[in-house]
């Protein structure tokens, strides 16, 4: 066990580039968004100073608008692909033009919550400066991508989801063509299997939006209306909910009333919203592709998420588990990103079937929440030890437990010393 807890130090170490963290070396070199919220939360389990630090780098990437991008490109590097040229964005820093999950306003909480806890000086001015910085954010979200109200907030692309080639998106993105007007030079296969990771085709309609992104000048509202891809997202949305809740209690804690209500206001929409897309029939949560109008049917993990910010009725919370249980009980690793054996399943590439610490993560907090403990021990469990067997890999072959995708990875550190904590 310490000789773990003593790797996930040694890892989150290596990959610090001067107060924030690489998810890992040459793969994703830079800050990415989601990654520095897992790893702030990692942080705050023993050294809080750093946790703070590693938000507060992050939000150094924010736009006026209060968008708070998915890479913020700190120092050059020349081993990832897309760089800063092929973004074409006007942030000071350079930073991609898209966002990721809000776990921000999660990370913050267990940020200020420890710091609390350990009387650490100036936690308070600290938090109240971050905390400005994720309600600008929630603001942008309801405001750039959820112009209608609807109380769901769509993506653009799907590398916002943080599930790039997830199922979940073949139908919207094949509407996507695949031409660019940038030249697609991978790097990522020159650091791992190509078998893991999305393929040629799924990267051209990537960067076809990329491109046509830029062409709007990264203008929400003309990105909007111009956009083949958009999706009103059940896994962002829930995390945004719960991570809405997290920053209301922090601005109550604070004593910022207004800023209280107003976060409640957008609580309450998308929790009503989020409930509205339960499907009995399925025992889980769908998306909605905004194009075509449909239901996004395919069965991935982002169908469970919302437990994360739900209260759920019994019969409810009973489906999902019994559904969770089908889908994990034959597996070395749970929680499969795919239903196992459906086509679209591929136990190693990437987000099409991969178990992930993160999202494991994600899920233990819903299944606590919902009052599912021991559901919620099996999935810890087996997320710890399939880090101790295989190491702090980027995510694991559900099948046979395998290591997967780049090695001594951040969020993966970070997921170990919260779950073990
Ligand atoms: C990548 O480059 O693989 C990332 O997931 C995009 O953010």
């Amino acid at each position: 066990m310490t000789k773990h807890f003593d790797e996930a130090y040694r890892i989150l170490a290596a990959n610090d580039r001067g107060g924030y963290t690489v998810p890992t070396d040459r793969l994703y070199p830079f800050q990415w968004n989601w990654d520095s919220a897992f790893v702030a939360m990692g942080f705050a389990t023993f050294d809080i100073d750093r946790a703070y630090r590693e938000l507060e780098r992050l939000t150094e990437g924010q736009w006026a608008d209060g968008m708070i991008p998915h890479i913020v490109f700190h120092q050059p590097s020349d081993t990832y692909f897309p760089g800063p040229d092929v973004w074409r964005t006007s942030h000071t820093i350079p930073t991609s033009g898209i966002t990721q999950p809000p776990v921000f306003g999660m990370a913050l909480r267990a940020v200020h919550e420890a710091a609390e806890k350990a009387g650490t000086k100036n936690a308070k001015a600290r938090t109240l400066a971050l905390f400005q910085a994720g309600l600008k954010w929630h603001r942008w979200w309801y405001k750039a991508r959820d112009p209608d109200g609807t109380g769901l907030v769509a993506l653009l692309h799907p590398w916002e989801s943080g599930s790039d080639n997830s199922p979940a998106w073949d139908i919207a993105l094949a509407r996507v063509p695949t031409t660019t007007d940038t030249a697609v030079v991978r790097k990522d296969t020159g650091h791992v299997d190509a078998a893991m990771r999305p393929r040629d085709e799924d990267y051209r309609r990537f960067i076809h939006l990329v491109d046509t992104y830029a062409a709007c000048g990264w203008d929400p509202v003309k990105q909007w209306e111009k956009t083949p891809f958009k999706v009103a997202e059940v896994q962002t949305t829930g995390i945004l909910l719960k991570a809405g809740e997290d920053l209301e209690h922090i601005a109550k804690s604070l004593g910022l009333e207004a800023e209280a209500q107003e976060l409640a206001n957008y609580n309450d929409l998308t929790h009503k919203a989020l409930l509205a897309q339960w499907r009995p029939e399925l025992s889980r949560f769908v998306s909605r592709d905004l194009i075509s109008g449909e239901d996004i049917e395919a069965p991935t993990q982002a169908g469970f998420i919302p437990l994360l910010g739900l209260d759920l009725g019994g019969g409810m919370v009973d489906a999902a588990v019994a559904e969770m249980k089908l889908w994990s009980n034959d597996m070395k690793v749970a929680f499969p990103t795919t239903k196992p054996f459906v086509e679209s399943w591929e136990p190693k590439r990437y987000w099409r079937g991969p178990a992930w610490a993160i999202i494991n993560w994600l899920l233990i907090d819903g299944l606590n929440r919902n009052s599912q403990p021991e559901m919620a021990e099996a999935l810890r469990l087996s997320t710890v030890n399939a880090i101790e067997k295989e190491g702090f890999a980027e995510y694991f072959d559900p099948t046979t437990g395998e290591g997967c995708g780049g090695l001594g990875f951040s969020w993966t550190a970070a997921a170990y010393l919260w779950l073990s904590r």
